[in-house]
This record gives structure tokens, sequence and C-alpha cells, in this order.
């Protein structure tokens, strides 16, 4: 009762009045101003034996009003704690907005984003942010650094899991949905990251320089930022790397030109990880007082972790370096975005629910869902799958069969391994009458040999053999580039040894970034692509070897046959020299085609669909119009499927280089066996524009192919003319 009264006051709104904002910035001191910039991480978690002193130091710092946000700090009662020596103790009584890497869900683990983009389903990406907003808000998280909508070429760059892959358009799309989600009913910020071009590291080194054109920043890494700005994101993260010679942390191009002047974006903008201090050894600011300077006079708003600005900005000042208009402009923005939250109101967290909201049962089921929606069919060459309910003896084999702290990924929030359900759980759920049993065989990353004399016992009474191969999660993230991208340590030869053993099997692949899977792309009869399914995913696989499930869902990115390719992506430039031009002194490789194994977009089906009829509502239109290009979708085979209708343009002659190919739209159709659907796509100035040679977007006159089909390998079905 007593436990019920409190946690309901704690929710009552504090204010009657909604805070001033003017007015509470003329009552703040100068080193207030300063305090609301600075976010500090992991508050409240300090252990060992200094743990008091830390604590005590920590509730000081925030009762001096010198802690604008903090980040790494969650659950109900420490969030309460630390808020209640702000909106109490504090002078202004200012509330801390709590942060956290909220990226596929918190307590409930979605697919990794990579893999959940691959289920072309915004709707669902929307559903899965929301409910991941509704988890951690219940433990006091009031803002996640999520979406991560980078663009991402290369496999070698391990943080490509965080991302929608390598297409602008997809990108955007999912950028929005994933926003829409976090921020529903507005109590809840999302951010977008890394601003901008992160994916772009040479050689897929995390960190690393990034030197790319404008136009490519506008074409290609700007588009899914922009998205989220239409999408009313309250919150931009800076990103580690440098744009063409300037650290993203002290760049005005993209901090005000482009993001503020040209988008007019109101929200907060937070550096990344210690990037105000990461300006020193980018070797553009000497110190951290001109690491303070330029950051600030670039367009940043909150400093994450590292103190530069708070602790020199007042000396800055003094010197005239900076304007008190300048310091003003990131308070205004950071409070404003506190009252959006309706922290002035209320600050607090009921403490009582927290554990009701987490890990509920309809979160779980569409984790479920989600995942099993994400899979990717990319092989199925003798009709394996789906596998029959009777069988009576299967055998799990690989490391990451009996698994459940790989299959939730990176950046799994509040996600307990131990919640997870692994896939030899999922298969025991699934074949409650039969025997099901495991050998792992061999590790994940090591060249411990494989344990033949246990796989050969395993696999001896097996009628159907489940393979699970792939990546830990700690090798995929922020961090963890590789640059071999196979399958790691003696896990091909572990499939090989299956494959030998001629016993009909599958392949599930479990990992975050797109892997060259050479040998098992060549002779593996059977692969399916489970990325990193999240919390259920053991459950959500089974659903789809069993055919539950018919795996609809296409790649976000291109697959590499190997490493050498990276970066590879289908929108690429036709080159003076294609590769189809002559037969040498071609734009190739002397040992490998140009294609990847598995195409952006590919994605095979249990049943069989057929798109074709289609038609343009017009042939030619000015550079103002849209027309309508419709297509018809059937399922000719005789099970129930989803086929991602996608349609791509190629502008052919323009007064700057344009892509081969470009993705200007998609659909997830649902059809039963028979059935058949039109779906449309419009195509106007929107789509049909790029930036032209003086940086401006026009629709020029001449000819547009268009590619109606289920991959980035569509067939051209129709052109059309713009006059
Ligand atoms: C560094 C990462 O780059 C960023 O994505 C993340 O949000 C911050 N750390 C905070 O954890």
């Amino acid at each position: 009762m007593k436990n019920t009264l409190l946690a309901l006051l704690l929710t009552l709104p504090l204010a009657a009045q909604p805070v001033d904002i003017d007015k509470l910035m003329s009552q703040m001191t100068v080193a207030e101003k300063f305090g609301q910039i600075q976010q500090y991480s992991g508050f409240g978690f300090t252990t060992g034996p200094t743990a008091a002193a830390e604590d005590a130091k920590q509730k000081e710092l925030i009762r001096a009003g010198k802690v604008g946000s903090i980040l790494n700090c969650v659950g109900a009662k420490v969030t309460n704690e630390l808020q209640r020596e702000a909106v109490q103790h504090s002078r202004l009584k200012i509330p801390i907005l709590f942060g956290f890497d909220v990226i596929h869900g918190h307590r409930t683990v979605f697919p990794s984003p990579l893999g959940e983009s691959a289920s072309f389903d915004p709707k669902g990406c929307e559903e899965t942010a929301a409910v991941a907003a509704k988890e951690s808000a219940a433990q006091g998280i009031r803002w996640t650094f999520a979406p991560m909508v980078d663009i991402a070429r290369d496999a070698r760059w391990g943080r490509i899991v965080e991302g929608s892959g390598e297409d602008p358009y997809l990108g955007c799309a999912l950028a929005s949905a994933r926003v829409r989600g976090f921020q529903r009913g507005g109590k809840y910020a999302a951010c977008a990251k890394h601003w901008v071009a992160y994916g772009a590291a040479e050689a897929g080194r995390d960190y690393n320089t990034v030197d790319v054109s404008e136009r490519t920043l506008r074409e290609i890494y700007f588009p899914p930022f922009k998205a989220c700005v239409d999408a009313d994101v309250m919150t931009f993260m800076t990103s580690f790397n440098e744009v063409s010679g300037l650290p993203s942390t002290a760049n005005r191009f993209v901090l005000t030109d482009v993001l503020r002047n040209e988008w007019k974006f109101k929200g907060l903008v937070v550096s990344d990880y210690e990037a105000v201090d990461e300006l020193r050894h980018h070797g553009l600011a000497a110190d951290g007082a001109a690491a303070a300077l330029d950051s600030l006079k670039a367009g940043l708003d909150m400093e994450m972790v590292s103190e530069h600005i708070a602790k020199n900005g007042p000396a800055l000042l003094a010197a005239k370096k900076i304007t008190m208009a300048e310091v003003d402009q990131a308070v205004r923005r950071i409070l404003l975005i506190k009252q959006k939250l309706g922290l002035f109101d209320n600050p607090f967290t009921a403490e009582e629910p927290e554990q009701k909201v987490l890990f509920d049962p309809a979160h779980r089921a569409l984790a479920r869902r989600s995942a099993a929606r994400s899979l990717v069919l990319l092989k199925n060459d003798q009709k394996v799958l789906p596998i029959a309910r009777t069988l009576s003896n299967i055998a799990v084999v690989g490391p990451l069969g009996n698994n459940q702290e790989d299959i939730i990924g990176p950046w799994h929030g509040d996600g307990k391994k131990d919640e997870a359900i692994s896939l030899l759980t999922g298969l025991r759920n699934k074949f409650p009458q039969a025997k099901v049993t495991f050998v792992a065989g061999c590790d994940i990353n090591s060249d411990k040999p494989i344990d033949r004399a246990a796989l050969t016992q395993t696999l001896a009474g097996a009628d159907m053999i489940i393979v699970a191969v792939g990546e830990s999660e700690l090798m995929s993230g922020e961090a963890k580039s590789r640059s071999h991208i196979g399958l790691p340590g003696q896990q091909e030869a572990l499939v090989k040894m299956v494959h030998e053993s001629g016993k009909p099997y599958v392949v599930t692949l479990i990992h975050g970034r797109p892997l060259a899977l050479g040998w098992l792309a060549e002779k593996c009869p059977t692969l399916l692509e489970c990325w990193f399914p999240g919390s259920e995913g053991g459950n959500a696989i089974a659903d789809v070897l069993v055919g539950e499930v018919n795996p609809g869902a296409k790649l976000p990115v291109s697959f590499p046959r190997n490493v050498g390719q990276c970066p590879i992506y289908y929108n690429h430039k036709n080159t003076g020299r294609p590769a189809d031009l002559r037969d040498s002194y071609v734009s190739n490789y002397m040992d490998v085609p140009n294609s990847p194994q598995f195409s952006f977009g590919y994605g095979l089906s249990y049943t069989t669909f057929k798109i074709n009829e289609v038609s343009l509502s017009r042939n030619s239109l000015s550079p103002k119009d849209s027309l309508t290009v419709s297509a018809s979708v059937q399922n000719t085979g005789s099970l129930a499927g989803d086929e991602v209708v996608q349609l791509y343009i190629r502008d052919k002659v323009a007064s700057v280089t344009r892509p081969v190919r470009e993705l200007k739209g998609f659909e997830r159709v649902s059809l039963e066996p028979g059935q058949k659907r039109q779906v449309t796509f419009q195509l106007g100035p929107k789509e049909l524009g790029f930036y032209d040679r003086s940086m401006q977007w026009a629709v020029e006159p001449g000819e547009f192919e268009v590619f109606v089909g289920n991959s980035s390998l569509a067939e051209k079905a129709a052109s059309f003319t713009v006059r």
C-alpha cells in the first residue's frame, strides 16, 4: 500500500504552471548554464571501495546544478534517486535527462537493426521501437541514442549491424518509422546518429577517416538524417569521424549550415562519447579549451562524458571567444527538450510497474514475430525447407546452436541472456515429441580442433541436421571491424563435415555483418540468414524452419563474395569502362566477378511469385509531374507467403553521373496461394531528382528506365521520358 502510494505520488505533476524557459534562463548562473551542457555517464553505478565517496560527489554535482544529462544509468529507483537531487535539492530544480543506448529493444530484445531492416517493414520497425521506448521509460530512460541511420556499404565495419544497410531509400523509410516508434506519445526522445558519414570509414575500420564529396553526402549519407528531421526527431548525435578534414563534432557545415539553416532542425545535438576531447587526437584542437571552442562554435549543444565545455566555457566567455548568446542557444535547446518531454512537470518514474512492463508477453510475441519476419532464405536448392513436423531425431550442430548469449546480439540494452531462447530450445519447443540433440563441434572463433567424435555420435541417428554458425555478439558492433569477413574459426570446416555426412541439413547463420560465405554459398544447398534475432530468436527460427512462418525478408545490404570487393553496393556508378563494355581493360577484378554473392533486395520464399504486368500511367512527363507505376504480384505456389515488390529507376543520361539503379519504392505483400494483387508506386520530383552540377535538386529531361521485381537484379520493365 505504502509503495503504491509512493509510486502514485512520484508520477503526479510537480508544477501546475508550465515552466517559462526564458524566465528560467534569466535566473541561471554561468556555471548552471554550462552544467546543462554537460552529460555524464554511469552515475549511481559506481562500485568498489570508493563507491560511497563517488556517489556523494555525483550527488554534489547534481545539487550544484552541474549535470544536464546522464547516460548509462538505468532503473526507476536509481534514476529517481538522482532526479530527487536535481529537482528537490538543486537551486533551480532543473530535471536531469536520462539517456541510454536502446538500440534494438530493451529488456525484450528485438532483432539487430540490420536484421530487422531485412523485413522491409517500416510499420514493424515502428512497433518494436515503440516497445523499446516503453520498456526503457519504465526504467527511467527518456532518451535513446537511436536510431543509428548511418548508411553502410562496407561489411568490414562492425557497426553495419546497427543500421539499415546500404540503401538511402530503405534507410529513410526505416529511420522515420523508428523515430515515430520511439517518440510515440511525445514523452521520449530519439536521436539520429551518427551525424554524419560514420559508415564511410576508410577500409571499414571503425572511427577511421572519412573523405566523401558533398554530392555523396547529400545523396547517400544525408537522406536518412533528413528523414529523421522530417519525422520530428528531438535530438542528433555527432559522429566520431572527420568529414573531409573536419571532425563532425567541430564541423559547422554539417552541424549548422545543413542541420540548422537548411533543415531547420530545432532539437538538441549531443556529441558522441568524448568526441569533443577527441578533437585533440584528430589534431584539430591543441587542448581542451580549443576543443570546447571549436565544438561550440560549430553548433554543438551537449558534451557527452568529456568535460571541456563545462570546464573551459566560463573562461572562453570571459575572454570573449564565445558569446553568451551562443551558450544560451545550446542551453535553451536542452531545456526545451526537457520541457517537451514533460520532465519539468513529471521528472520521476513510477517504480512499481517497472517489472510488469519489462519482458511483457506481448513484447515477447512481437519479438518472435519481428525476428521471424526478418529471416532471409538465401538458398533452398533441394527444398529441404520447410522441414517436416514429423521428424523424430534432430541434431543441432554448431557453436551458436545452444547459445543464449550471442543470439541477442550486441547493444542489447537491459536484455538478459538467460531469458533468450536458443535455437536448441526453440527446436525443442517446436518438436516436443522428437529427440533433439546438440553438439557445438567447435568454438565460434578459435583454432581449437573440431570434436569429431562428438559430432559423429550426434549425427548418427539424426534424420535432420540444423547447423548454427556465425559470429559472436562481440564480433559485430562498435570497434568490431574485421579484415576477414568469412565464418570465423573452424566453423566452415565443421559445416563441411556435416555436408560430407550426406544427411539432409540446413545452415542457419547467426551474425551481425554481411559475411563472405565462400564455400558455404557455393556448396551448401540450404542457407537461412537469421542475423542476431533477439530474445525470441530460437523460437522464431524454428517457426521459419517448419514453415509456420514463410520467410519473406530481403537483404538490406549486399553480401560480398570476398573482402576484396568491399565496399560493395548495388547503387554504384557505371564508370567509363563498365564490366560489360568489352572483354578487357574494363572495371572488374581478375579473380572474382563484380557482383556480390547475394544482392541487395534478394531473398527467397517457400512459395513462388510472379511479378509482371508493369504499366506506367504515362510515358512522358514534365519535371514537375508525377507518374504511377503499377505491377501485379501473384503467389504462384502452394503456400501462403510474403513478397517484397521493389521498384528501381535509372536516369540514363544526366548532367552528373547517376547510379546504375536506385530503389524508389517497395511494398511487402502477403498473398495466399494463387492470390494476385496490384501494387502501385508514385514517381515524382522527390524520386526522380538529384543534385545537379550546381548542387541544386533538379529533375532533368531525358530517359528513365524502370525495373520492377523482387531484388536489385530486377529486369527492366519500362521506360519513360522527362521532357
Ligand atoms: C559511443 C557510440 O558511438 C554511440 O553510438 C553511443 O550512443 C555512445 N557511445 C553512448 O553509449
